[in-house]
């Protein structure tokens, strides 16, 4: 028997740790059991001479008291701690409960705005968002050196083609590809991402989403085109909503106008929102230009037809009251958790 043995012992009983019950009851063991590491030494402690007895026999005492009470105490603690107490294998209780995702603000108002136009009989549809000059620009009727094709407002894929690839900057170019692929009359909405090279603001990002919407067929008017707006607008903003029509420019609409609702938190009487006028702009639409007919195959002698294109943030800025664009896309819990009790209509 040797002393550094014990003390070698004596100072990992001191450093013991255990987390567990189970953990103790193996540390017990392991040292003070039948089998254990103290309890030899006692087996040995029998063997030695008469004339060491006495040394070793206090320091073997004094070991095994240590032990037991570090032992004891272990066990204390770790039947306090209820991770260690709770039985594992209890089938019958209840399990962890798990929050539940909801949807996005944006996907709730896309969806309303989805829903709403198809009551009034559109058929969605969608197109890539890595698209060609042609279908977001020539085939809408922009004239060859308009801005909008200038790399300040398009990211573009690949650049110096005479049709170069590039990232959509609005969802008019899905409508281009319905009329030369669909049959008349057409009806269609086209939600989807669009990306414009523009400094990330309170009220503009480079990445938004729009609906735009698409009606083609023989004696569309624009009254036709009025209706619609009106109908839509009081089905999201609320059935005394009105709307007003200010003359505007798209090249490929003639005439044009941007859509005004009345301000939905003053009602029409001023307020921060609709900066004291009572109104809040929501749209751009108008008649679709003849020459974008022809560019895809229509007869404008035979049919007409009205489009329009909202931001799906802006529509969902004024609709809860958001003041800054930029919350839609931090992904700020507390703000996500605002809609999570939103109902889908
Ligand atoms: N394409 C236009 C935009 O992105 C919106 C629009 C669509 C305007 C259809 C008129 C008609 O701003």
């Amino acid at each position: 028997m040797d002393k550094t043995q014990i003390e070698k012992i004596l100072s990992e009983v001191r450093d013991l740790k255990c987390k567990t019950a189970k953990e103790v009851e193996d540390a017990r063991v392991r040292l003070l059991g039948k089998k254990g590491e103290i309890t030899a030494l006692f087996d040995e402690f029998r063997t030695i001479a008469k004339e060491q007895k006495k040394e070793f026999g206090q320091q073997l005492n004094l070991l095994k008291n240590e032990a037991a009470q570090k032992i004891a105490e272990l066990k204390a603690a770790a039947s306090q701690d209820p991770a260690s107490s709770k039985p594992s294998d209890d089938v019958t209780m209840p399990g962890d409960p798990f929050s539940l995702g909801s949807r996005h603000p944006v996907s709730i108002a896309r969806q309303e705005i989805v829903t709403i136009f198809r009551k009034f009989g559109y058929d969605v549809a969608e197109g890539p968002e890595i698209e060609d000059d042609y279908h977001v620009f020539t085939a809408l009727n922009f004239p060859e050196n308009h801005p909008a094709r200038d790399m300040q407002d398009t990211f573009f894929v690949s650049a110096g083609h005479l049709n170069p690839l590039l990232l959509r900057t609005h969802t008019s170019c899905v409508q281009v590809r319905a009329m030369e692929n669909l049959p008349l009359p057409i009806r269609i909405i086209c939600p989807g991402r669009v990306f414009r090279n523009e400094a990330i603001s309170a009220r503009a990002h480079c990445i938004f989403h729009q609906v735009e919407g698409l009606y083609i067929d023989k004696n569309v008017t624009f009254a036709d085109l009025k209706q619609a707006i009106l109908l839509f607008a009081r089905e999201m903003f609320g059935p005394d909503t009105q709307i007003r029509m200010r003359p505007s420019y798209f090249p490929f609409t003639e005439p044009s106008a941007e859509v005004d609702v009345s301000c939905n938190i003053c009602h029409g009487k001023g307020c921060n929102i609709c900066k004291g006028t009572g109104w809040l702009e929501i749209l751009g639409c108008g008649m679709v230009d003849p020459n974008v007919l022809k560019a895809s195959g229509i007869d404008p002698a035979v049919y007409s037809g009205f489009a329009f294109g909202m931001g799906i943030e802006r529509i969902a800025m004024l609709k809860w009251q958001v003041n800054d664009l930029r919350h839609y896309f931090e992904n700020d819990m507390r703000f996500l958790h605002e809609f999570s009790r939103c109902v889908e209509v």
